[in-house]
């Protein structure tokens, strides 16, 4: 089954209108909405005064047009009487300011007495729905992960550190605190890394704090978890709204664990757009991650569905958009889709961020793709029904490098999320699936995996990339890879550090070049002649590592700069598989072109070859492979066939060849399968 329907907050309305709202989503064919996320202040009125009358109304109408509900913990927005009751409840910015109370996720994740609030309001909700038949699930929360500085996250932080460490000794050795003269004595001299006068704090420290507010919210979540588990019937799931894979703060792998699916929120047009056109990657890449994250089907819980702002309004989402990102989301794994929000709010600070609804409780155009969208997916969910993505190409994501390159980026340019995307884009123009996986998770079942500039590396994922490659698989690696150990040191020994045996290269000096600094790659004869480029220059950038061979063969060479004529990119052969080492960051088209590569040394083709603009993933049931095929491009696009296929979307049969519109989506089954 999949879900769809939308986030609704019935609490923001008259209650005589409730009816025609629940009547306008049962023609749009809903099946779910989630409620009562921010509702705190309604649900427990004063300190132990709990008041579920109205949800259970709501529930009820809602019941009564068989639409089941997915309640939110409304932990995330404080009522004023905590706030009132906990003087030091406010989260502390990294400049040690406490913040001011009047929006939301602003309490400090470490402060007990909050904690226990969020967590009894969560238990009486449990007690009072576990037995309602129109419950189907829970969220924690609302999208967690703000970092919080307070003397309570202080407290905690040290606390955390004698866990890991032990003794004071340890710590002092790990993180090299003989530096700048910091050898701590006692716990309680350790600091939270707060702005300081001068300069940067010691790394070690630093990411031993990103990894610690990390685990305050896997615990912070937890403890809702828990209560929750402890008096639901066991076919509640639970889950939470995640930010897709840009989001930094949280090891979402770590965060992951204990919930039945994930949940994310999808904005391709939210407030920090500036580009009219949408680049599909970036709703493409979270939906990765996200399913990723626990290699199941995952719920897209906040779909866009108007204007996504607060106080200025980006361009509102186009005609066909609305379809085009719900169909993208099913075409990566999702099983739910639920609209953000509902009616558009009259007041309050999201007055402008739409709704299918406008502000009048009309639905117009927004609301008409809905209602088309929520038919068609209902005629082709039997194929869908726990469909899965069989990714035969694995990138490689670390948090630990993720935060490590956050406190040192290394170049100005250099984006660890930036350059992990380019290689996603560079199979994504070519329709290979590919699935994120963790640093410790098992890759054997991939035939390719990507690793992109692993800096904080552990002889773990050395000895798992080793049997991986005997085995015959074939591995990417790239620059700035095994520069960094778990304490975020740099290794005692030449680059690419524990990987140097694998990759077969020594970086003898590395080179930083300046923004725009592009130096230009040349490949030897015998790898060009097979490469598909993008029909770019393929360029060096950002980083430059100066190779020295050892068992690996040059197959790429700078051609400027006092570098020119030293291997670039190197291939290495490892029991039966192989390894190629980039010493580069590159543009795309070197990325592109090197991808091709690595499919090719993999033995790996996407079943259609598609124009670009043009996305193509499967989803399989058993044996049966059902094609999406997206146009996200603004003019139509032909798509040469490999054989017959059936559109589900408008039962039509297709051979050789079909146009697709702009927008459209075709979901493909080969006839005869
Ligand atoms: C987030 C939140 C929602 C809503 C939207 C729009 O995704 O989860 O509650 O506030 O942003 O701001």
């Amino acid at each position: 089954m999949i879900y769809f329907g939308a986030d609704y907050y019935p609490e923001h309305w008259d209650e005589d209108r409730w009816k025609t709202d629940i009547q306008l989503m049962a023609q749009a064919g809903f099946n779910v909405v989630r409620l009562a996320e921010f509702a705190w202040s309604v649900l427990e009125p004063e300190d132990n005064v709990f008041d579920f009358d109205w949800l259970d109304r709501i529930i009820d109408l809602l019941g009564q047009k068989g639409i089941k509900v997915v309640l939110g913990t409304p932990s995330a927005a404080m009522p004023p009487w905590i706030q009132q009751a906990i003087p030091d409840v406010m989260l502390v910015d990294a400049n040690g300011v406490s913040r001011g109370y009047g929006s939301r996720r602003d309490y400090s994740p470490t402060n007990d007495v909050y904690i226990g609030y969020a967590v009894r309001i969560a238990r009486k909700m449990a007690e009072h729905y576990a037995n309602n038949p129109n419950i189907i699930g829970w969220q924690i929360d609302n999208e967690l992960g703000d970092r919080c500085y307070a003397p309570s996250t202080k407290r905690q932080f040290q606390q955390w550190l004698q866990e890991k460490y032990g003794t004071l000794d340890a710590l002092n050795q790990c993180w090299g605190t003989r530096f700048w003269s910091h050898v701590y004595q006692e716990w309680s001299q350790i600091p939270v890394p707060l702005m300081t006068a001068t300069g940067p704090h010691n790394p070690g420290l630093h990411l031993d704090f990103y990894r610690f507010i990390s685990d305050v919210y896997v615990d912070f979540q937890q403890k809702q978890i828990d209560v929750i588990r402890s008096i639901v019937p066991e076919y509640h799931f639970i889950t939470h709204n995640l930010m897709g894979f840009a989001y930094p703060n949280i090891n979402y792998f770590d965060f992951s664990k204990d919930l039945d699916f994930i949940s994310w929120d999808n904005y391709p047009r939210g407030f920090w757009i500036t580009d009219d056109e949408i680049d599909p990657t970036v709703p493409a890449i979270s939906h990765t991650l996200m399913r990723s994250l626990k290699k199941k089907n995952f719920w897209v819980m906040e779909q866009q569905s108007g204007h996504g702002s607060w106080t200025i309004m980006p361009p509102i989402p186009r005609p066909g958009e609305i379809e085009l990102w719900a169909y993208q989301a099913i075409a990566h794994g999702a099983s739910g889709i639920v609209f953000f929000r509902w009616r558009t709010a009259r007041f309050g600070a999201e007055q402008f961020w739409h709704g299918i609804l406008d502000h009048d409780g009309v639905g117009r155009r927004r609301y008409a793709e809905v209602v088309n969208v929520g038919k068609t997916i209902k005629r082709i969910q039997p194929y869908l029904e726990d469909a899965q993505t069989n990714a035969q190409v694995a990138i490689l994501f670390s948090y630990d490098s993720s935060f490590a390159f956050e406190i040192q980026p290394n170049n100005p340019d250099l984006s660890y999320r930036n350059h992990v995307h380019s290689y996603y884009r560079a199979l994504h123009k070519v329709g290979i699936d590919v699935d994120f996986v963790a640093p410790d998770e098992d890759f054997s079942n991939y035939k390719l995996v990507i690793v992109p500039a692993l800096y904080v590396t552990t002889p773990e994922t050395v000895q798992h990339l080793t049997s991986f490659v005997e085995r015959g698989g074939i591995v990417i690696v790239t620059t700035r890879s095994g520069v960094k150990n778990i304490d975020n040191a740099v290794v005692d020994s030449p680059l690419p550090g524990l990987l140097q045996d694998l990759c077969g290269v020594q970086v003898d000096e590395y080179d930083s070049p300046l923004t725009g600094q592009n130096y230009a790659v040349e490949f030897t004869e015998e790898v060009s002649s097979s490469l598909i480029s993008d029909g770019g220059a393929e360029a060096a950038s950002i980083w430059c590592d100066v190779l020295q061979t050892l068992s690996a063969k040059p197959i790429a060479y700078y051609t400027e700069n006092y570098y020119a004529g030293t291997p670039v990119i190197t291939l290495n052969s490892v029991g039966q598989g192989k390894v190629i080492y980039v010493g580069t960051i590159g543009n795309q088209a070197l990325v592109q072109s090197l991808v091709s590569y690595g499919l090719q040394l993999a033995n790996l083709k996407s079943v259609l070859c598609v124009p670009s603009g043009v996305e193509v993933t499967s989803r399989w049931q058993g044996d049966q492979q059902i094609l999406f095929v997206l146009n996200h491009n603004l003019n139509p696009e032909c798509i040469e066939l490999d054989s017959e296929y059936l559109d589900l979307v408008t039962c039509q049969n297709y051979v050789d060849q079909v146009d697709i519109n702009p927008k459209q989506v075709l979901v493909l089954k080969r006839v005869g399968t």
